[in-house]
């Protein structure tokens, strides 16, 4: 029989285009593990000890402490930010690591969310780096995926481990902002969580606050594939 040809998944083919364009801006290429504690997970993210996304709900346990002492616990990941306090507490500035991976949480399946799905985490540590250099790495990614068009929007949020946290938006691509079914009539597409990381979460880390600052971003890999592939169903 003829050898059939197969072709590349959507979600390696947004992966590797993700890793090469942050590679032209010098991020090399990091992964750490699945199966985490609770330590690299939550507790070195600046997350209090009663944080919602510790509970049952969100976060796959795979063993959980017979003590009260939920640093003990071992789960599966619910973020690709675990690797950043895997990086941070094992290299010295300056930094800067693109993190691409498969994320877990215990979310209801529909056409939109899965209960795995893959993350791209970025960071980049170094002397001065300011919210601008994190503004500019954002736009100059969202023009080389989506188009030289493209602008960001970036909505104020809440992340335990940035401060300041945002939600980044780009234009629609589909329609340019004028509004489509791809947005929702809105004109902006919502693709990933960023921010300065917390002074307290590079000091857990054994980094000095007062000599480096950082950014970091989470980008959703399944969300762009569905975007750049017109996929309606996770
Ligand atoms: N970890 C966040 C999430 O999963 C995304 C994020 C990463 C936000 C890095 C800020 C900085 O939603």
């Amino acid at each position: 029989y003829p050898i059939s040809l197969g072709t590349r998944h959507p979600l390696t083919l947004v992966k590797n285009e993700i890793i090469d364009i942050f590679a032209r801006m010098g991020f090399t290429l990091y992964q750490g593990p699945e199966i985490d504690d609770d330590q690299h997970v939550f507790t070195m993210l600046n997350f209090a000890a009663d944080h919602p996304a510790r509970d049952m709900q969100d976060t796959f346990f795979v063993e959980r402490s017979n003590t009260m002492d939920v640093t003990k616990n071992v789960l599966l990941r619910s973020h690709t930010s675990n690797d950043e306090a895997h990086y941070m507490s094992t290299h010295e500035p300056p930094i800067r690591v693109l993190c691409p991976g498969r994320v877990y949480r215990n979310e209801a399946i529909s056409a939109r969310a899965h209960c795995f799905f893959h993350q791209v985490e970025g960071l980049y540590v170094d002397k001065n780096v300011s919210f601008t250099d994190l503004k500019q790495v954002l736009l100059t990614f969202a023009r080389e995926m989506f188009g030289a068009d493209t602008k960001i929007r970036l909505r104020p949020s809440y992340f335990p481990f940035t401060e300041p946290s945002v939600e980044v938006d780009v234009s629609c691509f589909k329609c340019g902002g004028k509004g489509c079914n791809v947005c929702k009539k809105t004109g902006w597409i919502e693709i990933m969580g960023a921010g300065m990381v917390h002074p307290r979460v590079l000091e857990m880390s054994g980094i000095d606050a007062t000599v480096y600052s950082g950014f970091a971003f989470g980008l959703g890999q399944e969300r762009v594939a569905m975007l750049r592939y017109g996929i309606n169903d996770i």
